[in-house]
């Protein structure tokens, strides 16, 4: 069952609900004062008319009925009224059209607006808020709330208060006729608003309740017809076990929301029985006012109509402010996206870096452990690496290589000590011109859906090159063989997201990959796992190449085979976040520690 509502959740609700609506009416009168102050106009018109029509009907009415009880009839009183009810519908129908015109530019606008302001905050967030899966939820939701929530929320606060007015002309209408009329039309509004709100709540609580498995049904969904995942599914029988699964979440649903269907049944028809009733009361009344002549007759249609008035303007409040609460708290995630801040500070006055050789870099007793989490990845992590330096760092899955690079990159902060780049503090640098100078190869590193040429020249955007600095790349990453096989070279699509493309495989990718690194041309060059899908022997190829290629670079090499590592001018062992040996391979191999073992459990491998 739905979890108790507080007094205090609830307030909270409706503070953020009015934050929300009032963030987002500014966002848009930002985007187009005119427009926005059309679609207001253009909505709160409509709440007058229908009052102004019925009234003028009372009074067509009342002028029939003096006439056919004897009274001369007095044309320059009728055609005027006439013409002026023509009039309103010609006035409604001009509101309407507006309206519609209004929003539809408005509404082609905002979204596009929103989507930029978004694109432009995600992107320039941290790598943190993308490793986050919170984050990561968040702002999933916000991309599923921009493309029409805004819209609809804007529409039912304008329509909302449309609906505001003319509950408000009614009560004073129907005021004047009785007061107590009021009173009894408000009671039965109250019972009504709260079984309105109760019902949303009721939606909410089962939209909340079945977050979790609405996320398992959409990966069970994405895993059963996804390319990546059929080999193995099918292999291993595992789809009936899936869609077995699928269908107990939509059996879930479907028992949660008949449930609720049925129990709002019945209450609707309560309170649609009662405002009916009260309807049904207040025509009476009037009639018997009239029939004791305290009203005309003409009061007796304008009264009915006041009161339908008042009832449709009611409905359609609550149901509005239901949707103002609903839309809001998707809307919420929008502007949550658009308030996060970078937790990397750009310094005020950053040190550029001198680009033209490669820089010291320091790590002096770095600790540091990940944003949420608990657990130390580094704790006292010291090493230095000179200008045009070869090293290697090697360990085992999880010791926390792929983090020092990512720390380099100022991805993150440390949590203690520093890390100098030719002496000056990480945090103090130019940050874009320390990635000129960075070229590095991720081991998660991306696979664009574009041409092969685009592929490796997306590692330096920042300077326009030909086809014969790409292909200088890719030969010195082992690709440029690979690339001519393929029907169109370096113009060939990649990727199966467009018609043309054509998926390569791991070690090909890793080989374009490698092409982008060295294209970048950056004096410090990172290869983190650069080769794990590459045989040993086109390895063995590139490495000979990046030794020769880049005798003035420094270049950082994590890599489980040993054979590449062996050349490196100093090698580290990582374990649990900390260097436990380091050195060439000879006088690791004579310390006879973790390295010199691994490396024998490798050769014997190879014998
Ligand atoms: N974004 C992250 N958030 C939390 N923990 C992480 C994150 N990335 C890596 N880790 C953890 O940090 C440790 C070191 O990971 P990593 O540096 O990738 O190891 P390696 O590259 O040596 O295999 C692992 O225990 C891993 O689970
Ligand atoms: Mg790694």
């Amino acid at each position: 069952m739905e979890p108790e509502q507080t007094p205090t959740k609830k307030l909270d609700q409706i503070k953020d609900t009015a934050k929300v609506s009032w963030q987002l009416l500014k966002l848009v009168w930002k985007v187009d004062r005119w427009l926005f102050l059309g679609a207001a106009g253009s909505t709160l018109v409509p709440a007058f008319i229908p009052f102004i029509n019925i009234y003028i009907y009372k009074l067509v009415i009342d002028l029939v009925v003096g006439v056919v009880s004897g009274t001369p009839f007095d044309p320059s009183k009728f055609y005027p009224l006439l013409a002026l009810r023509v009039a309103t519908y010609f006035f409604q129908e001009v509101a309407f059209r507006t309206q519609d015109l209004v929003e539809r530019i408005l509404w082609t606008k905002v979204p596009m607006v929103i989507s930029e302001l978004m694109l432009n905050k995600i992107t320039s967030l941290d790598v943190h808020y993308f490793e986050n899966s919170k984050f990561r939820d968040l702002i999933d939701k916000a991309r599923e709330s921009y493309n029409y929530r805004p819209q609809q929320l804007v529409d039912q606060l304008f329509f909302g208060f449309q609906n505001l007015l003319q509950v408000m002309i009614a009560f004073v209408a129907i005021a004047k006729l009785n007061w107590f009329l009021v009173v009894l039309v408000s009671l039965v509004a109250i019972p009504e608003f709260i079984n309105q709100s109760k019902q949303s709540k009721l939606a909410w609580g089962i939209w909340s309740d079945n977050t979790p498995y609405r996320k398992r049904h959409g990966y069970l969904q994405h895993i059963l017809q996804g390319p990546r995942e059929a080999k193995e599914i099918k292999l291993f029988s595992l789809a009936k076990q899936f869609i077995k699964e699928i269908q107990g979440i939509q059996q879930k649903f479907y028992e949660d929301n008949t449930g609720l269907a049925k129990r709002n049944y019945f209450l609707n028809l309560i309170f649609n029985g009662l405002s009916t009733a009260v309807f049904v009361g207040v025509e009476i009344f009037v009639i018997f006012e009239a029939l004791t002549k305290k009203v005309t007759v003409g009061d007796i249609n304008f009264y009915t109509g006041v009161v339908s008035n008042f009832q449709n303007g009611l409905g359609g409040l609550f149901r509005n402010i239901n949707g103002i609460f609903d839309n809001s708290l998707y809307i919420k995630n929008i502007f949550e996206v658009l308030e996060l801040e970078s937790i990397i500070k750009i310094p005020e006055h950053p040190v550029a870096l001198n680009l033209a050789k490669a820089p010291r870099i320091e790590f002096k007793n770095v600790d540091f452990k990940y944003p949420e989490s608990e657990k130390y990845i580094l704790k006292g992590f010291s090493l230095v690496i000179e200008s045009g330096e070869k090293v290697a760092f090697v360990g085992e899955n999880g010791a926390g290589k792929s983090t020092v690079i990512k720390l380099l990159a100022r991805f993150y902060d440390v949590d203690g000590g520093e890390i100098l780049i030719n002496g000056v503090n990480i945090k103090d640098l130019d940050l874009e011109g320390w990635y000129k100078a960075l070229g590095i190869l991720f081991q998660d590193f991306n696979k664009y859906d574009h041409t092969v040429r685009e592929n490796i020249a997306f590692g330096r955007s920042y300077k326009e090159a030909g086809l014969a600095e790409v292909i200088k790349a890719s030969t010195s990453a082992g690709a440029h063989r690979m690339i001519k096989t393929l029907d169109k070279g370096y113009e060939q699509m990649l990727g199966k997201t467009f018609e043309e493309g054509i998926e390569l495989s791991g070690g090909q990718w890793q080989k374009i990959a490698l092409a982008r690194a060295f294209f970048r041309n950056a004096p410090v060059l990172v290869l983190d796992e650069p080769t794990a899908s590459i045989d040993a022997k086109a390895e063995s190829e590139i490495f000979s190449r990046v030794e020769r290629l880049s005798k003035e670079k420094t270049v950082v090499i994590i890599s489980h085979r040993f054979s590449t590592v062996r050349n490196a001018d100093k090698i580290y062992v990582i374990k649990n976040g900390a260097i436990t040996e380091s050195g060439e391979h000879q006088s690791l191999m004579k310390l006879d520690g973790q390295y010199a073992s691994l490396f024998k459990l490798q050769a014997k491998g190879y014998q």
